[in-house]
C-alpha cells in the first residue's frame, strides 16, 4: 500500500476551479502540500482567485495553476509531471444539453485522457477518481441502506430492466451512472498493470459553504438549498419531494486527501461520502424545517407543498447510506448537519447572493 506525503513532491487536482476541487486544494495546502491545480482558463480570475489566495500559508503549502481540458489528449502532461498522485475531480457534467450517449461517452474519453497523463508521468502512485454515489445506487426498496458493495447496475432485473446498459442513450441519470461505474472499473483495471493504485470517492448530495459565485452552478444541490433560502419552491424532483442525504463540501475535500495518502486504501477501494447519520437525511420538508430554524431572519423558506398536519405527499424512501467506511479506514472527520447548513446559507449571504 503505498502512503503519500509532503515530501514527496507535488500532487495534482483536476477540476481544481470547481466546488469540490476547490475545497481540495485548500484542504492539500492547509496540509503543506504543493499543489498544481488544473482549470481551463487562468485568465479567469472569478474562477482561480480564490485558489491563489490560498498561497502564502503557514503550512508551507502552495497552488500553481495549470492550464488544462480533459477532451485534449496530453493536456495534463505538465501538470502532473513529477506528481506522487493525482486527484481527478473534474469533469464535464452533462447540463448543456449533451445526449445521455454524450454524457456516458465524455466521462470515458476525459477519464481515459487524465489516466494517460498519469501513467506517462512515471511517478504517481496514487489516483483518486471522485465518482458518484450514482456508480452505487439501483433499484431497491425503500429504506435499503447502499454500501460500497453495492454498484449501479446490479438488480438490474428490477423495474423492467431500466438500468441495463441498453438504456444508457435513452436516460441522462443512466448513463451519468453508469459511465461514473464503468470508469471506476476501467481505472482499477489501469491502475493494476500501471504501477500506481486508485481509489474512488462516491459523494451522494454534496452541500456547504461556497468560495466564490462561480460555485453557484445552476444545477447543484447548493444551488437549491439557495432557492430555497430565497423562498422559491424546490426545482429539481417532482413536486420538491426528496430525501437529501448530505455530505459537507469541506469533508469530501478533506476524504480525497484521506484517500491519497492513507496506507489502508489500496487500488479498488471506494468509499462513499453522504450522511454521517439519520440527522443528515432529512426529507424536504424536514430540510426546510432545519433552514427556519437556522436563518429565523428569513421570513419564508421554500421547499415541498404542506398540508396544515406536515407534508402534502409522501416521500419515496431512498437513498440511505452512511460514509461509515471512510469515518473508519481514512479517519474522516465530519460536520454536523446543522454546521454544514449554516454555513451553507452564510456563504451564499457573504457572497450577495441571496
Ligand atoms: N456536487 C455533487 O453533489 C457531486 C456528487 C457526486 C459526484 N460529484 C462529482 O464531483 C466532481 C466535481 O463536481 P462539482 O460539484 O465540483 O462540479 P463543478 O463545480 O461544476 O466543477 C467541475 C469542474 O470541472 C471542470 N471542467 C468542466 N469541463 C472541463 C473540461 N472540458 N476540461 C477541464 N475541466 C473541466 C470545471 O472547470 P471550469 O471552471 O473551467 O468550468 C470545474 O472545475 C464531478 O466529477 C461530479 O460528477 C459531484
Amino acid at each position: 500500500m503505498s502512503e503519500i506525503s509532503n515530501a514527496d513532491g507535488p500532487v495534482a487536482v483536476t477540476g481544481a476551479s470547481g466546488y469540490i476541487g476547490s475545497w481540495i486544494v485548500k484542504d492539500l495546502v492547509e496540509q503543506g502540500f504543493q499543489v498544481n491545480a488544473c482549470v481551463r482558463d487562468q485568465s479567469r480570475a472569478d474562477k482561480v482567485d480564490h485558489l491563489l489566495a490560498m498561497n502564502g500559508s503557514d503550512s508551507g503549502g502552495s497552488v500553481s495553476l495549470f492550464n488544462a481540458d480533459l477532451f485534449e489528449p496530453g493536456s495534463y502532461n505538465a501538470a502532473f509531471s513529477q506528481c506522487s498522485a493525482v486527484i481527478h475531480a473534474g469533469a464535464a457534467v452533462g447540463y448543456n444539453k449533451e445526449t445521455p450517449q454524450q454524457v456516458y461517452d465524455g466521462c470515458f474519453t476525459e477519464v481515459s485522457h487524465v489516466v494517460e497523463s498519469a501513467k506517462l508521468a512515471g511517478s504517481v502512485r496514487r489516483f483518486v477518481f471522485t465518482s458518484s454515489f450514482a456508480a452505487v445506487g439501483h433499484p431497491r426498496p425503500p429504506g435499503y441502506v447502499f454500501t460500497e458493495a453495492d454498484w449501479c447496475g446490479d438488480n438490474v432485473e428490477a423495474y423492467k430492466g431500466a438500468w441495463s446498459d441498453d438504456n444508457i442513450a435513452k436516460n441522462r441519470d443512466i448513463a451519468y451512472a453508469k459511465a461514473k461505474a464503468n470508469s471506476e472499473k476501467m481505472i482499477y483495471a489501469q491502475a493494476e498493470g500501471g504501477g500506481f493504485e486508485a481509489v474512488a470517492i462516491l459523494p451522494l448530495h454534496v452541500v456547504g459553504p461556497l468560495m466564490c459565485a462561480n460555485h453557484d452552478q445552476g444545477w447543484s444541490w447548493q444551488n437549491c438549498i439557495r432557492f430555497m433560502l430565497m423562498g422559491k419552491p424546490y426545482r429539481i424532483s417532482r413536486d420538491g419531494r426528496m430525501l437529501w442525504n448530505m455530505v459537507d463540501v469541506r469533508d469530501v475535500g478533506q476524504a480525497h486527501r484521506l484517500a491519497m495518502v492513507s496506507g489502508n486504501a489500496g487500488n479498488g477501494s471506494r468509499y462513499i461520502l453522504s450522511a454521517t447519520d439519520p440527522s443528515g437525511e432529512l426529507f424536504t420538508w424536514q430540510l426546510q424545517a432545519r433552514l427556519a430554524a437556522l436563518f429565523p431572519e428569513i421570513e419564508q423558506i421554500g421547499g415541498e407543498e404542506m398540508a396544515v398536519s406536515g407534508p402534502a405527499q409522501p416521500t419515496y424512501d431512498s437513498p440511505r447510506a452512511y460514509c461509515e467506511l471512510a469515518r473508519s479506514e481514512l479517519g474522516l472527520v465530519t460536520h454536523s448537519i446543522d454546521d454544514t447548513l449554516l454555513a451553507t446559507g452564510r456563504s451564499y449571504q457573504e457572497l450577495s447572493l441571496l
